[in-house]
């Protein structure tokens, strides 16, 4: 049987993840360790309610005792997917970032290197790599991230692999590009675009709309991070992409054309601080090893969109909760100073 420390498994890649596993291999075992933050959601894990093999426990990657609880349930892989995600977030207040996502890793992988354990995952970005004018990163491309949360995840980024550098954790460090699909917490562009566009509310695109983002659909995510997990090697890095490489307002327009809403409900509001223009990610590591994503852009987003109109009890409840607080504090103003496309 393989054991799984999954930290971060009640968020949106996390737990997406831990369906993929337990839905892929029946003897195994998901230790899901989650703080739940505003952004972690036990209604993503619901349907997992009986489910023995899922082990939910609440506790924070940068507190030793909570991570000793975990590693405790007996861990073979860690899969660290627990992290502050929210770049503006990060702009307006890092002191989390670098709690979670430098010092949590930290803690994270210092008991791993005390126990032994088999597999580390560090769960990276391609923002990592800052933004590309030309061509696209690769593995050995120079980071230079350029935000509070790209800066603390290129921190625990590099910190992992330190690990496998001088005391030979065999560490693994997967960077991704963004992930779009079902359980993403609706602050994010597609989620947050898709669920104002069901409401007939404003969407608020950022400066002119044409940064490029390469997206990659949740579940071919999870089968990326499952093959490095077989087929990897320790002290590695891998990038992630989904080669789908769009314009925010060509996303927004396949959007609204997918739900049948006009195309005035988009609102160019001013820019996000420091806004990286282009993320782009060559994938040709992985590509030669065998893996390539499976899901096409315009399927996915379809599923995608359909996903959020039907299950408009996951997401209503967080819209009226916490997120409203955060929705007018950054928003109100910049929607009322805007223009309509
Ligand atoms: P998310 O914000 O949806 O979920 C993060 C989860 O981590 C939440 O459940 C939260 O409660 C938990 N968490 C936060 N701080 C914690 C702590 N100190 N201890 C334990 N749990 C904590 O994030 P996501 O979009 O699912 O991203 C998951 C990982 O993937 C992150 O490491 C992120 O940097 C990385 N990533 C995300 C994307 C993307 O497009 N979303 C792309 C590439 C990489
Ligand atoms: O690239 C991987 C990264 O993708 C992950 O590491 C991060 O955790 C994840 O949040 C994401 O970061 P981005 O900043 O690229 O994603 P976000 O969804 O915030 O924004 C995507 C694009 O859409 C970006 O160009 C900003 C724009 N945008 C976003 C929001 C929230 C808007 O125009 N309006 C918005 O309201």
């Amino acid at each position: 049987m393989k054991r799984y420390l999954v930290t971060g498994g009640a968020g949106f890649i996390g737990s997406n993840f831990v369906h993929y596993i337990l839905k892929k291999y029946r003897d195994v075992q998901v230790v899901n360790l989650d703080k739940l933050t505003y952004a972690g959601n036990l209604d993503n894990l619901k349907d997992l309610k009986g489910d023995k093999r899922h082990i939910f426990i609440k506790g924070d990657i940068a507190c030793e005792r909570d991570v000793m609880k975990a590693y405790a349930k007996g861990v073979d892989i860690v899969v660290n997917f627990a992290a502050e995600t929210h770049v503006d977030r990060s702009i307006g207040d890092p002191s989390d970032f670098i709690k979670t996502d430098v010092q949590g890793v930290y803690c994270l992988i210092e008991e791993a290197k005390r126990l032994g354990i088999e597999k580390f995952v560090q769960i990276s970005t391609d923002e990592v790599y800052g933004s590309i004018a030309k061509g696209s990163a690769s593995e050995e491309s120079p980071l230079l991230p350029s935000n509070p949360y790209s800066a603390s995840k290129a921190g625990g980024d590099r910190l992992a692999y330190s690990y496998w550098a001088t005391y030979k954790v065999p560490v693994i460090v997967t960077r991704a590009s963004n992930n779009y699909g079902p359980y993403q917490y609706p602050e994010k562009f597609i989620s947050l675009f898709v669920t104002n566009a069901i409401e007939d509310q404003q969407l608020p695109l950022y400066g002119d709309g044409k940064n490029v983002r390469d997206w990659l659909y949740v579940m071919d995510h999870c089968d990326a991070i499952d093959f490095v997990i077989g087929n990897g090697k320790d002290g590695e890095t891998y990038n992630i992409g989904g080669g789908n490489e769009k314009e925010n307002r060509e996303v927004v327009d396949i959007i609204l054309d997918a739900l049948g809403k006009p195309r005035s409900l988009i609102r160019h509001i001013e820019d996000r601080l420091g806004h990286d223009r282009r993320y782009s990610l060559s994938i040709k590591k992985l590509r030669a090893m065998g893996w390539k994503p499976k899901m096409s852009f315009e399927k996915g987003l379809r599923e995608t969109v359909a996903w959020y109109r039907d299950n408009g009890w996951w997401w209503k409840k967080i819209k009226s909760g916490e997120f409203r607080d955060y929705y007018t504090k950054h928003y109100a103003k910049r929607l009322s100073e805007s223009k309509a496309r």
